[in-house]
């Protein structure tokens, strides 16, 4: 059976029945119509997966993934269960634990965002699947990186990334937040490497190549994680590390140092961490995201590495997701504001317990400003339904749910429901929600009911709650910021927009190290693109904010180059570009030159990107190329 067409002939050989069940199912879609993920292709309502083995051989040379994904499936009355397939090659499934039976199956009709249906047939007895079946080039979870584009520059590396909808790239499976699972994996990989996965992990290699994972606490299929390459451990204290290539180990060692003190005060204001160990791997640049929440093992951007600790507010955002998005889940991508903006919220009270309330601020005010530019930009946008915390991404890539609308209006609706209800009563409320819906999933509406019945209601609070969540734009009751060291650094820029000069007299002894990262940060915002050439050059000159460390001030300052039609900038923000993979750094930089009214500005870009994608994993790839080409 390795012709596809021939499998789809298969699919009217049975149909989908499910007896009691389905009829239930669908009692309470009637009930509940905003409960259906329209992301999967599964039927996980009638019958789910409850345990996935995965059975792994990871082979660089051909970069692919052999494997068996074994599924465990609930009690059911079904004679087809469905997965989410997408790119995979798929050669045979059986049936059974002990003795295997080949069973029929078909795949349905590809859909670009989607990938396609695999309908396995089963009878009433069926408690295990197993699926035969290895990755392809098109396989958009994963990213094979060769020795050079490692630190090291001596090994491959290879990691997958499976939020939103990636996970069904690399193994077949019911790919919906909606489904928990736990996992046990078998992972071969080449000797001299050692794999790690979001699960209970080894933290040296061996020599048989052959690693062992179990993940014991139910999670979504987003959340299964793997990457493999010359790691090291270094622990950072009580139930805490970091792995990383060798040559990072010291620098992460001191950037991180904080991790403990960070999972102390998480625990202090919601409760104990339910993951037993919480260790960092430190991927390779072409890494798409700051941080990737996998449960155990937070995926971590090497930008982090500033050298001043300053950008860790990415590692309390990832760590507040095991309470925030791994415990409590948004049940479908409609509802990703439950995962994003509690953990923003969340992310910020780490930040303040460890640092205080005014660099606290700082941070927020500065999400605050970018969420300002977003709304500005998403009026006249494509979709301006956007800005609704609740979306409907319907027929439409759950990626583009990834604005600061779920990020940054998610955790200021929960501010301004903090400063309504009071810190304390918000922190008990808050713990209680945690507590209730711990290893399951929810959605907006349910949140709802609970918000009202569980603090609104019974401390008589009046609250727009519907308009946060169904309106579009910010309402007015969202709670200000105010910091007096931001506002000097807007000052500050505004009269060098004003008088188009810095550095006579009062300024020339002004150094990066007087202000903190984030204070440059606005700085570099507030200046306005209609500002000279030459001028820029002299700050930076100064300032070195293009070739000096901290790369998201390198973001923002390449940005400025282009739109301020600085090309002296060029050399620096193209070895920017072929050197970082964080999608939201890049991004911004090729915005500006697709946004230029120099078109050699886009030409540029095209011929920056046509080298530099090699680097970036497919997520920034596709983002890139929509901006490029599109
Ligand atoms: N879970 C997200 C990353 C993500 C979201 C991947 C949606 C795929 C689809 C992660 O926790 C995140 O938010 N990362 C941010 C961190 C920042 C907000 C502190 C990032 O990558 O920059
Ligand atoms: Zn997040």
């Amino acid at each position: 059976m390795k012709n596809s067409s021939v499998i789809l002939l298969l699919l009217g050989l049975f149909s989908q029945s499910c007896g009691i069940n389905s009829a239930n199912a669908n009692k309470e879609k009637l009930k509940n119509p905003i409960q259906k993920d329209t992301h999967t292709h599964s039927n996980c309502d009638e019958v789910r997966t409850i345990h996935l083995h995965l059975d792994l051989d990871v082979n660089f040379k051909e970069k692919t993934i052999y494997g068996v994904a074994r599924h465990q499936i609930s009690k059911h009355s079904c004679d087809t269960i469905i997965f989410d397939i997408k790119e995979l090659k798929i050669k045979e499934v059986t049936l059974g634990s002990n003795k295997e039976t080949p069973t029929n199956y078909a795949i349905g009709e590809s859909d670009a965002l989607l990938g396609q249906a695999l309908s396995v047939k089963i009878d009433s007895n069926t408690t295990q699947v197993n699926i035969y079946y290895r990755t392809t080039k098109n396989t958009e979870a994963l990213d094979w990186l060769s020795p050079e584009l490692t630190t090291g520059g001596k090994y491959p590396y290879m990691y997958t990334q499976g939020q939103a909808i990636l996970t069904r790239s690399w193994i077949p499976i019911q790919d919906t937040p909606m489904n928990r699972i736990t996992y046990s994996a078998d992972v071969r990989v080449p000797k001299g490497l050692l794999a790690i996965m979001s699960a209970a992990n080894p933290i040296k290699k061996n020599q048989s190549g052959i690693y062992h994972f179990e993940m014991k606490q139910r999670i979504p299929a987003y959340l299964i994680a793997l990457a493999v390459g010359d790691m090291k451990y270094t622990s950072l204290g009580n139930k805490c590390g970091v792995y990383s290539e060798p040559e990072l180990a010291e620098a992460c060692r001191y950037e991180f140092a904080d991790l403990s003190k960070m999972m102390d005060a998480a625990e202090s204001i919601y409760g104990e961490y339910r993951w037993d160990q919480y260790d960092l791997a430190l991927l390779p640049y072409s890494f798409p995201f700051g941080g990737m929440e996998n449960p155990r093992l937070t995926f971590a951007n090497p930008t982090l590495l500033a050298g001043d600790r300053s950008l860790t507010s990415v590692i309390a955002h990832e760590l507040a997701h095991s309470w925030s998005g791994n415990l409590v889940t948004n049940a479908t991508w409609n509802d990703f504001w439950l995962n994003e903006g509690f953990t923003v919220y969340f992310e910020n009270r780490i930040m303040e317990a460890l640092y205080g309330e005014e660099h606290a601020a700082i941070l927020a005010l500065i999400e605050f400003q970018d969420l300002e530019a977003e709304l500005e930009r998403m009026k006249s946008s494509e979709h301006p339904e956007d800005t609704r915390l609740k979306l409907n991404l319907d027929n439409r890539n759950p990626d583009d749910g990834m604005t600061d609308i779920a990020y940054i209006k998610g955790a200021f609706f929960l501010r301004t429901l903090e400063a309504a209800a009071g810190r304390e009563q918000f922190d008990t409320f808050i713990k209680e929600y945690f507590d209730t819906h711990a290893f399951k999933t929810i959605t907006t509406e349910e949140f709802i009911v609970y918000l009202n019945t569980h603090l609104l209601e019974p401390f008589n609070i009046p609250f727009n709650t519907n308009e946060w969540i169904y309106e579009t734009g910010l309402p007015d009751n969202c709670i200000r910021l105010n910091s007096d060291r931001l506002n000097q650094m807007i000052a500050f820029a505004n009269r060098i927009n004003s008088e188009q000069t810095i550095f006579n007299g009062k300024y020339k002894n002004l150094k990066r190290g007087d202000f903190i990262s984030q204070e440059w940060q606005t700085f570099i915002r507030s200046l306005n693109p209609s500002i000279s050439i030459k001028l820029m050059n002299e700050i930076d000159a100064q300032l070195k904010f293009s070739t000096d460390g901290n790369p998201a001030l390198k973001s923002d300052w390449f940005c400025l180059s282009v739109k301020s039609g600085n090309k002296s900038m060029r050399p620096a923000a193209k070895k920017y570009l072929n050197k970082i993979g964080r999608r939201w750094y890049i991004e911004c930089i090729y915005q500006a030159c697709k946004d230029s009214k120099d078109p050699d500005d886009l030409k540029w870009a095209k011929n920056v990107f046509s080298t530099a994608q090699n680097n970036y994993h497919f997520v920034s790839k596709n983002t890139i190329r929509d901006i490029l080409y599109n």
